[in-house]
Parts: C-alpha cells; sequence; structure tokens
C-alpha cells in the first residue's frame, strides 16, 4: 500500500489535486492547496476502515435497489466491484493518496473508475458524515467483540493457575503491608472479577454502539425512499438512530468504549504492578516464565519483567485516549464537525494497545507458577492471624474495641520477642487477656486464620471451592457459546 504523502515531504508549488478530482469539487473555482491534502487527511490511518467501509456500501446499495432507487442489477454491478476492491486491499494492491483524503472517497473513486454512472449512484441518500459514523460502529463492534473474547481468554488462564495452585495460603496485603492471610486461588479469582466487570462493561457499550446512523444523511436525513430498518437488519444493527441530527454526529460510544478499554487496562496495569513485586528476589512469590522477560544490555545476570512493566506503561496511552475524545467534543455544536475525524486514531490506539496488552498478558499467566516453598518460609511473619484471633475472642463475648486492643498488645509483646503469636505461652497470653484459653489456639497460624473465614465470598477453602465452581461453570458455557 503506498502512504499518502506526509505532511511537508513535498516542496514543490502548493496547488494540489485540481478540483475536478474530487467529489465534492463542483462548486470550486480553485484546486485544494497540497498542504491542506496533507493536513486534513485521514487516508493514512482510516484506511483500516476498508472492510467496514465496504459491508457499509454494499448493504446500502441493496438497499437502494429494494426500494427503487438503482436497479437490482446496478446494485449487484456494484457489490462485485466492491468485493474486488476488498480484495485488492487487502492484497495491498490497492494505491492510497492523500488527494483523495479518505476510506470513503478512495472506495467510491475506485467503483466509480470501473462502473462509471453506476458506481456515481452509490452515494444516493447517503452522505460521508452518516457513512463514517456507520463504518466505525461497524468497526467498534468487532473490536468490542474480539477483546471480549480475549477478556475471556485472560480469565481462563487466571482460572487455571488458581485450579493448579489451590491449598496455597499468602499474605494478603493492604497498604503492601502483611495484613491477613488468604488462599492464592482467591487472590486470583479476584482478578477474574474485574476482568467479568470489564465484559460487562463492553457487551453494555455494545448495546449503544449497535445503532445504525446511515440514514441521517449530512444532518437532516433525506427526501428520497429509503429503508433504514432494511440496512440495519442487513448489517446486524439492533435499531436505527432516530434523530438525524444526532445520529451523524453522535460519539458517545467511542468515549464510552475508550473509557472501558482504559479501565480494563487499568486491572492489567494494577496486576502487572503486583506481579513485578511478586516476582522480585525481595517477594520471590512468583516466576515468571522467561519468554515472557527480557535481559539488560550490561547486566548479565538480569532478567527483567519489561512486559509487565509495558502493560503498566502502555495504560497511559489508553487514559490519555479518554481524555483527548472528552476534549475533542466537548465544543462542539450541533451535528457533523470535522474535528470529529479526530476521533479515530485515539479509539483505534486504545483498541490496538488494549488488544497487544491482552495478547501477551493471558500466555503470561498461563506460564507462571507460585513458589510455594518461598512463600512458606516466611508465611508466619507479620502476624497474619491477628484479626482471627480479635474474631475468636469477640466470639467469646469481649466488645471489639477492647478484643481491638487485647490483641495489639499481645502483637507488640510477640513483636518485642520476635515470635509468631502462636510461640507466646499461656501464661504470656493470659498476662494481656484474661479471656485467654487454651481453645482460642485454634484461631492461630495462618492456614487456620484462612479456614475460619467462612462468610460468603471470604477466602476459607471451602467458600474458594464455591467460587471456583461459579467460575468453571461460567468460562465452559462461554466456550460452548
Ligand atoms: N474523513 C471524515 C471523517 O473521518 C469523513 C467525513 C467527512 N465529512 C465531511 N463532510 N467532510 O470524519
Amino acid at each position: 500500500m503506498a502512504a499518502p504523502t506526509p505532511p511537508g515531504s513535498d516542496r514543490s508549488p502548493s496547488a494540489g489535486t485540481t478540483g475536478a478530482h474530487k467529489a465534492w469539487a463542483g462548486v470550486f473555482r480553485e484546486a485544494t492547496d497540497k498542504r491542506v491534502e496533507a493536513f486534513s487527511e485521514s487516508i493514512s490511518y482510516d484506511q483500516r476502515l476498508a472492510d467496514d467501509d465496504i459491508d457499509g456500501s454494499i448493504a446500502h446499495s441493496s438497499m437502494l435497489a429494494h426500494t427503487g432507487l438503482i436497479s437490482q442489477a446496478e446494485a449487484e454491478q456494484i457489490a462485485t466491484v466492491l468485493e474486488e476492491i476488498r480484495q485488492e486491499i487487502r492484497a495491498g494492491r490497492f494505491e492510497f493518496t492523500a488527494a483523495k483524503e479518505d476510506i470513503h472517497l478512495h472506495i467510491e473513486s475506485a467503483l466509480t473508475a470501473r462502473l462509471g454512472d453506476t458506481g456515481r449512484k452509490l452515494h444516493t441518500a447517503r452522505s460521508r458524515n452518516d457513512q463514517v459514523a456507520t463504518d466505525l460502529r461497524l468497526y467498534c463492534r468487532r473490536a468490542i467483540d474480539r477483546i471480549d473474547r480475549a477478556l475471556q481468554e485472560l480469565q481462563r488462564a487466571f482460572f487455571s493457575l488458581a485450579e493448579r495452585e489451590q491449598g496455597l495460603v499468602i499474605p494478603g496485603y493492604t497498604h503492601m503491608r502483611r495484613a491477613q492471610p488468604v488462599l492464592a486461588t482467591h487472590q486470583l479469582l479476584s482478578w477474574c472479577e474485574k476482568f467479568q466487570r470489564d465484559r460487562q462493561r463492553l457487551a453494555d457499550c455494545r448495546v449503544r454502539t449497535n445503532i445504525l446512523p446511515l440514514g441521517s444523511g449530512a444532518l437532516a436525513g433525506t427526501s428520497l425512499p429509503i429503508d433504514r430498518e432494511a440496512v440495519a437488519k442487513t448489517l446486524g444493527f439492533a435499531g436505527v438512530a432516530a434523530n438525524s441530527l444526532d445520529g451523524a454526529s453522535d460519539r458517545d460510544f467511542v468515549c464510552e468504549l475508550a473509557f472501558v478499554l482504559s479501565l480494563a487496562a487499568v486491572h492489567l496495569s494494577q496486576w502487572a504492578e503486583e506481579w513485578i513485586i511478586y516476582s522480585t528476589q525481595e517477594f520471590g512469590f512468583v516466576r515468571l516464565p522467561e519468554g515472557f522477560c527480557t535481559g539488560s544490555s550490561i547486566m548479565p545476570q538480569k532478567i527483567n519483567p519489561d512486559v509487565l512493566e509495558l502493560v503498566r506503561g502502555k495504560t497511559a496511552r489508553t487514559i490519555g485516549n479518554v481524555q483527548s475524545l472528552l476534549v475533542l467534543l466537548k465544543g462542539l455544536p450541533t451535528a457533523y464537525n470535522r474535528d470529529l475525524q479526530e476521533d479515530k486514531e485515539a479509539i483505534f490506539d486504545s483498541i490496538d494497545t488494549l488488544e497487544a496488552m491482552l495478547g501477551v498478558a493471558a500466555p503470561l499467566v498461563a506460564g507462571t507458577s507460585f513458589d510455594r516453598e518461598r512463600i512458606a518460609a516466611t508465611l508466619e511473619r507479620g502476624h497474619l492471624d491477628a484479626t482471627t484471633l480479635m474474631e475468636a475472642l469477640i466470639a467469646e463475648g469481649v466488645p471489639q474495641r477492647t478484643a481491638h486492643e487485647t490483641v495489639g498488645r499481645l502483637v507488640r509483646r510477640a513483636m518485642t520477642k520476635g515470635v509468631a503469636l502462636a510461640e507466646l505461652a499461656d501464661e504470656e497470653f493470659l498476662a494481656d487477656c484474661k479471656e485467654w484459653k487454651a481453645s482460642l489456639r485454634s484461631a492461630l497460624g495462618a492456614s487456620r486464620a484462612v479456614e475460619r473465614m467462612v462468610s460468603f465470598g471470604s477466602t476459607a477453602p471451602a467458600r474458594v471451592a464455591d467460587q471456583m465452581k461459579v467460575w468453571r461453570q461460567r468460562l465452559e458455557a462461554a466456550a460452548g457459546t
């Protein structure tokens, strides 16, 4: 594919293509300035809408035939040639030039070059404004479906790792300080929950994306007899935009999608950050697959978590894109304004970035294992069982504030001695806690503490097994669809 002329690359006089070559040139007396062509082109990035543009045009022309605006034979010729053009674009045999602005004009002019007047009828009852809005919705809809599948793959990877690491107790952290023990399985499923919400948001965003703007015309609809429902049906849209002014210019779906993707990226970034920490020599909780690490050009011993760092780093641009899109829209009066052309690079970048991130995240998770010995070696450090002991006292009738203070004193005693709570003698417990009895020892130790967390959604093995069952069914059901 020939790239369009980049701005400033042509030092020759500024006269561009003569006006006569442009689809909209009738009223013009002067040719477009070459600098304007370079400045205003979108073909360098909207070529990726080619498939959707062709799908939209075929659906549109078949509707034009069915309402009698063109003949059946003409619609068939248009469809055949558009399919030829599709193949040429796919094969890289189609020439793109800034003079033809965007993908819509490229395809239409190629069609007209081959079909003459029949090609010149395709744009009947259509404007580039409702055309580009339609193309972008089709493109985003496909992206939503792909990303949903990729998120599901990632959930499967976390679920499989959770299955492999069943029974493993790890320290849970708040404020990056040891807090309470949890099952590794429980924590791995917590990522599945986040990605499930991302998928729900995608599905919800898809509902508003899946509305057909075509037929809105430039802004006011059309005086010609069209059948918008028929086009919606052909293209798989669930409905048609009800207001032509809004239909041609609504980009809410782009902003929404950018946000949904940025939040999914934020989840990936949080996970990446956690595993960067987990995989340090200091923590040593997880072993990352070496194929997903990179080395240093100067320090021969380094095995760096660059993939996770880039997942974290690339999240920034997805957040920036949400900002760009909102700012792009905020000053626009009713209906199409050319500013809207700037929506594409932002949303394409978010889609590309998230797909790239998901493409490495799932196999990285699949190749990771937890270092059980290393985790077990320090599990009893940090008094992870303090809260369970406090709750055991509460269960014995001690008021919560009293139990909290008592256990606080016991922890201080253990800290001073440099031992775990379970290593304190009964007399030491009794010195701070008059309710102390030997049976309370069953609350001590990380594994026993985990077993006691039995409320719904908690980390006890039985509760986590319930959740594993839910996830197994959910992921199997999704695989069957
Ligand atoms: N390339 C344009 C865009 O992306 C297509 C619509 C142009 N419409 C117009 N009236 N100039 O928004």
